[in-house]
């Protein structure tokens, strides 16, 4: 089973105060994997990595990503294998108002990690989190592929772009799968994850915890963009399709460094409006405004192709939309109710890892 393969190996987390971050942190730490954490503090109150007492279960490390000093003295002192590279300003609207910051911090933030990993011997696995958002967006019907142009129209996207640009370039000049064995000992792969929803994200300006902030209120959530579609699941399955990639990799070094797509199955594919009209349903009460003032842009229609993922990774999403919204409303109504929240995340994790249970043995 590919989750096994996580036990007792050092593993660095850049971002592991965010929300992804996080559930990856306590889901490796739970596998018994020696968890390293590199990330500003965490920026929202509340925050998952405080509510899962994080700082108890990593070995945390509070740097900026641009430090490079900093981030290659802590690369050389505990001397990662695996690395997964969440760091980010990983909003839009901030990178609006921010896109100098978007910039350093997502593209020279890529080049420093990628620069230490590679005076760095023990790392074998890195993989790059990137996004859907990073394809040139034409509001095609279908999804954009591995194969099609990268690009970005607001800064967030376009600093995601470079990142991919930079990733491929540290693999042909310094990690190239040809030269595997003799002149490096490297897989370097991104991953390109579709809008992500789950329980512990209380970041300003996402569709979700703005929801479970005016419902938990009791107030009418305003929507800004409701004909927006994005490729919606939940956060435990483009985590679940990180260390799956992780595994091939490291089994399998030069075939799997690549970039890959993880996104939600076509159901998962809707528009903002019917989105919020399941939270709504899920929560039991609510209801929604639509914000007519001047927006600033983001795309209409954004969907992710999962063909070679499923064809060369054999990996399926296993979560229909209905699933993850139950999951994500359940999540927060926990969180209201004060229950332990770590373990909801665990049982959450658990019921995910169930279906690989069933995967592999249907497989086998
Ligand atoms: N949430 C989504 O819907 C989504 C979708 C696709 C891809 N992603 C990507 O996944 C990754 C994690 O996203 P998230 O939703 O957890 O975001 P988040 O904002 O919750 O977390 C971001 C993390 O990056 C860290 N960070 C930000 N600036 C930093 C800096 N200058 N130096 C060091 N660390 C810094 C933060 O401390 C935090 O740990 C990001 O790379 C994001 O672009 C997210």
């Amino acid at each position: 089973m590919y989750l096994n393969k996580f036990k007792n190996k050092k593993i660095l987390i850049t971002g592991h105060t965010g929300f992804k971050g996080s559930w990856l942190a306590l889901w490796l730490q739970k596998l018994g994997a020696e968890v390293v954490g590199y990330a500003l503090e965490p920026e929202t109150k509340p925050n998952l990595f405080e509510v899962l007492n994080l700082e108890t279960k990593v070995t945390n490390y509070f740097g900026d990503i641009r430090d490079f000093e900093k981030l290659e003295t802590v690369i050389q002192k505990e001397k990662p294998e695996i690395i997964f590279h969440l760091a980010a300003q990983a909003l839009v609207r901030e990178s609006y108002k921010n896109p100098r910051k978007t910039f350093e911090v997502n593209t020279m933030g890529t080049v420093n990690l990628l620069e230490a990993c590679r005076n760095c011997d023990s790392v074998k696995t890195i993989i790059n989190v990137t996004t859907d958002k990073c394809y040139e967006n034409k509001e095609w019907v279908y999804g954009y592929r591995e194969s099609d142009a990268l690009g970005g129209y607001d800064p967030y996207s376009a600093s995601k772009a470079n990142s991919e640009i930079i990733t491929a370039s540290y693999r042909n000049s310094f990690f190239n799968p040809q030269d595997y064995g003799n002149k490096h000992h490297v897989a370097l792969a991104s991953a390109r994850a579709g809008n992500v929803i789950g329980g512990g994200d209380w970041s300003e300006d996402r569709l979700v915890p703005d929801c479970i902030k005016s419902l938990s209120q009791k107030q009418s959530i305003l929507i800004r963009n409701p004909l927006a579609t994005r490729p919606w699941q939940h956060v435990l399955e483009p985590l679940r399709g990180y260390l799956w990639l992780a595994a091939k990799m490291m089994d399998d070094p030069i075939s799997y460094s690549q970039a890959w797509n993880f996104g939600p199955n076509d159901d998962g594919q809707i528009n903002v409006e019917i989105l919020v009209q399941k939270i709504i349903k899920n929560w039991g009460a609510g209801d929604y405004q639509i914000d007519k003032s001047i927006q600033p842009h983001e795309a209409h229609l954004l969907k992710l192709d999962l063909s070679k993922s499923k064809a060369l990774l054999k990996y399926q999403p296993c979560l229909d939309i209905n699933q993850c919204i139950a999951l994500t409303v359940d999540w927060y109504k926990h969180y209201y109710d004060n229950c332990d929240m770590q373990r909801i995340c665990l049982e959450q994790i658990k019921k995910i890892s169930s279906y690989d249970n069933i995967s592999a043995i249907a497989s086998s």
